[in-house]
Formats: C-alpha cells, sequence, structure tokens
C-alpha cells in the first residue's frame, strides 16, 4: 500500500431516459413565465423514464460500455449510490450485476445519503483500491428525481444515471487525498419511507447547501488542500443548474475572490450543459457536471478541478480530481451527447400519465408497457419481484 499510487476515475458513461419533457410544456400547463425555468432556475427540459425503466436500467445502460472496453475480470466490489431505491432490503446493484453477468467473487452493496450518496461510493471505492490496485470498483450513481406535480420542485425533476470504474493508474482523473467534509442535521429534503416523490423546503435547501459549501471548503483548507486559484474549473452538485451559480458566487465571496460574470462562468460554465437538459439526477448529478465539462473544455491535462458534492439531510465534501495526460482520447463524448438527443420527446399529458403510475402492491403479475428502447427494461413486476431483461 502506498499512497504514491495514483488512483482515480479510469472511465465514465451515463444514461438517461426514455423521455424528455422541455420545459415549455410544463410552463404552458402551469402559466409559469418561461424566463423563470430557462434562466431562474436554469433548466430547460427534464429527463422521464418509461413505464419500463427504473434506476436499475439506466444503471446497467450506464455501466455496461464499461464493462464491453475493460472487462470484468478486475471488479470486485459494485457499490451502488441512489436516493430513488426500489427495495429496502435488496442492493439493486444486484440486478445490474446480473445484467451485464458480472463475476460471482464481487461484492455488491447500495449507499444513500441524499445526493452525496455516489462521492461516498467514490471514496470508500478508493480505499479499496489503495489496498488492493490490482482492483477495480465499479461504481454506479443512479436516480429519478421525482416531486409532486404542480410543486415547486417539479421543474427540477431528472433521472439518470453515471457509471464511474475506479482504479489505480486511472486514464480520465486522478483523484487527490484530500478531502473537506461536513454534516449538518438539517430538514431541507427527505423522503420518508411510506412516499413516492420526496419532501422538500426549497429556501432552507438552498441555504443548507451554501452552508455547506462554505463548511467544506474551510475543512478542505485546514486539511491542506489546494487555493481557489490552482483550480481550473470547479463541479457542484447541480438540482437545477442555477444553483451552481450561487454556490461558486458564495464560495468566492467566502474566499474574499472577485466574483465578476465572467470569473464565475469561466469557472462553472461549461459543466452545466447536461444537467440544464436532463435536470436533477440526484446521486449523478455532480458526475454529469463533470462529464460535460471533460467532454467541452480545452485540454485539462494536470489542471484540477474541485467537485463539490452536496447531499440534503446534509452531507458535503469538496476534493480535487486532475485529468490525466492523454485523457480525452478515453472520452465518451460522442455517446454522451447520443444519450441526451435520442430521447423522445413527451407532451404535458404523457408525462403526467407517467408520473402518476405506480405499481399495484397486491404481488399479482404487472408486466410493463413496452417503451423503452434501451438496452434493459424492467419487464414486469410479478409476485413482489422486478423481473428485468436485457433487450
Ligand atoms: N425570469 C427570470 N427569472 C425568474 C423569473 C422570470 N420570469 N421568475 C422567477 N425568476 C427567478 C427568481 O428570481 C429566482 O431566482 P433567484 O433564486 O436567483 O432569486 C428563481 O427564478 C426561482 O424563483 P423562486 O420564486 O425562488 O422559485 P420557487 O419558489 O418555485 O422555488 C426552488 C425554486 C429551486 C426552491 C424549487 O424549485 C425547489 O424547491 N426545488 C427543489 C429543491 C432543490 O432543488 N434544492 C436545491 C438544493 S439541494
Amino acid at each position: 500500500m502506498s499512497s504514491d499510487i495514483a488512483v482515480g476515475i479510469h472511465d465514465l458513461s451515463f444514461a438517461s431516459t426514455e423521455f424528455v419533457l422541455p420545459h415549455t410544456a410544463l410552463a404552458a400547463h402551469n402559466g409559469t413565465e418561461i424566463g423563470k425555468y430557462h434562466i431562474g432556475i436554469g433548466q430547460q427540459s427534464m429527463s422521464v423514464p418509461a413505464a419500463d425503466e427504473d434506476i436499475v436500467t439506466m444503471a446497467a445502460a450506464a455501466a455496461a460500455p464499461l464493462v464491453a472496453a475493460h472487462g470484468s475480470d478486475r471488479i470486485r466490489t459494485v457499490v451502488f449510490a441512489t436516493e430513488s431505491s426500489i427495495d429496502q432490503a435488496k442492493a439493486a446493484g444486484i440486478y445490474v450485476h446480473s445484467l451485464l453477468q458480472l463475476p460471482s467473487a464481487c461484492r455488491v452493496v447500495e449507499l444513500k445519503q441524499a445526493c452525496y450518496g455516489a462521492t461516498a461510493a467514490l471514496q470508500f471505492a478508493l480505499g479499496l483500491i489503495r489496498r488492493d490496485p490490482a482492483q477495480q470498483v465499479l461504481v454506479i450513481a443512479s436516480d429519478v428525481s421525482k416531486y409532486e406535480l404542480d410543486s415547486p420542485g417539479e421543474a427540477t425533476q431528472g433521472a439518470a444515471a453515471v457509471a464511474m470504474l475506479v482504479g489505480a493508474d486511472p486514464a480520465l482523473l486522478r483523484i487527490e487525498d484530500r478531502s473537506g467534509l461536513f454534516t449538518a442535521d438539517v430538514m431541507d429534503f427527505w423522503r420518508p419511507n411510506y412516499r413516492d416523490a420526496a419532501l422538500v423546503d426549497g429556501q432552507e435547501s438552498i441555504n443548507a447547501y451554501l452552508q455547506a459549501v462554505e463548511g467544506a471548503f474551510k475543512d478542505y483548507s485546514e486539511q491542506g488542500g489546494r487555493t481557489l486559484e490552482e483550480f481550473a474549473a470547479f463541479c457542484y452538485h447541480q438540482p437545477f443548474t442555477k444553483m451552481a451559480y450561487k454556490a461558486h458566487r458564495h464560495l468566492l465571496n467566502y474566499c474574499g475572490a472577485d466574483t465578476d460574470k465572467e470569473a464565475v462562468e469561466a469557472a462553472i460554465g461549461l459543466t452545466t450543459a447536461y444537467n440544464t437538459v436532463i435536470g436533477n439526477s440526484y446521486t449523478a448529478s455532480v458526475y454529469l457536471g463533470l462529464a460535460a465539462l471533460l467532454d467541452q473544455a480545452d485540454d485539462l491535462t494536470g489542471r484540477p478541478i474541485g467537485l463539490f458534492s452536496y447531499g440534503s439531510g446534509s452531507v458535503a465534501e469538496f476534493f480535487a480530481a486532475t485529468p490525466v495526460a492523454g485523457y480525452r482520447e478515453h472520452l465518451r463524448t460522442k455517446a454522451n451527447r447520443a444519450t441526451i438527443e435520442r430521447r423522445t420527446p413527451l407532451d404535458y399529458a404523457g408525462y403526467r400519465d407517467l408520473h402518476q403510475r405506480t405499481f399495484p402492491g397486491d404481488g399479482g403479475d404487472h408486466p410493463t408497457e413496452a417503451q423503452t428502447t434501451g438496452p434493459f427494461r424492467l419487464a414486469a413486476l410479478r409476485d413482489h419481484k422486478r423481473i428485468y431483461e436485457a433487450r
């Protein structure tokens, strides 16, 4: 074991849903001035899962290209982070393990702490790699963000999965050991076990997020972390993309730095391209921001990127990732754009119908409508069991 081994993200792929709802359709339904969505919260459209899609089908679709490219021989751990879990006991990752035919000599576990879960998964993965650099860990973040119809949170819904292959000598990004941590007991966003849609105190969540930015960066500095000026860009968790702007301005103010518009845009502008059309993907959101940055930025080799992960409730972490030489050859830019462009637009009625769907809890045989054209589908709920199939 040695801390001089480079560890980090070897490959990253994401998936989203079959459908997309443009915010213009939502605005036309509820009479909202579209500027509130497009400018006020910074959202253009939201991914909407088909009747036969869920966190497992998205996760498997995100992870499949990684397994196809690198094989699964070295994957001895799968960590699945989600806050829209489908079962209170069984880890969703086991379905993915099965769909992707991963080796049986593998540990699979699910992690939860709101939108922060995937960062915990990534940090735990790095620890495992440090223990045995020959192994790889498949980290998956997959979520469907769902709020009540006609609630303020509705416009920030979305869905996506990010899969990251974590290992030694990574081809994309080296993750640095230093982290800034922050935990505070707040009720800004939560979802009791008996509820399908989350509860949220919107303004409280924005305030709690900003406090967490400050707290995590303060700890990061006290741990001997980099100074603000050393970072080429910053990726924030994006419940809605405008939040990244609020967060970065808050950090600059906290550090006594200049908050002019150009400086903020240069630091975070590129990170919002995917989240603005996908919506909130909870655990996956900050890593979609990272993918958007890497896909669009000029060469970032050797230039640290600051990542801020926030999960309501709340836990936050600030850490640094540095693109390694040659990383651009390993990006999945074309596939990432295709994932976004392949979605079929819904009208408001179609979205509402999907939003209101639930499975009856009677243990009967409930086949799902065949809607997705993706590689995996949820075929039925039968005898209280989810039945998945590869297409
Ligand atoms: N043109 C441009 N901007 C407009 C506008 C218009 N026509 N109308 C409103 N806005 C702006 C507002 O000024 C505001 O901007 P500001 O925050 O910079 O002041 C923004 O749009 C949102 O308006 P607001 O009235 O605050 O919206 P809301 O009460 O519907 O709530 C959220 C917005 C984000 C709080 C709500 O969507 C929510 O609860 N989301 C879920 C929780 C969440 O995402 N939390 C984040 C931390 S995890």
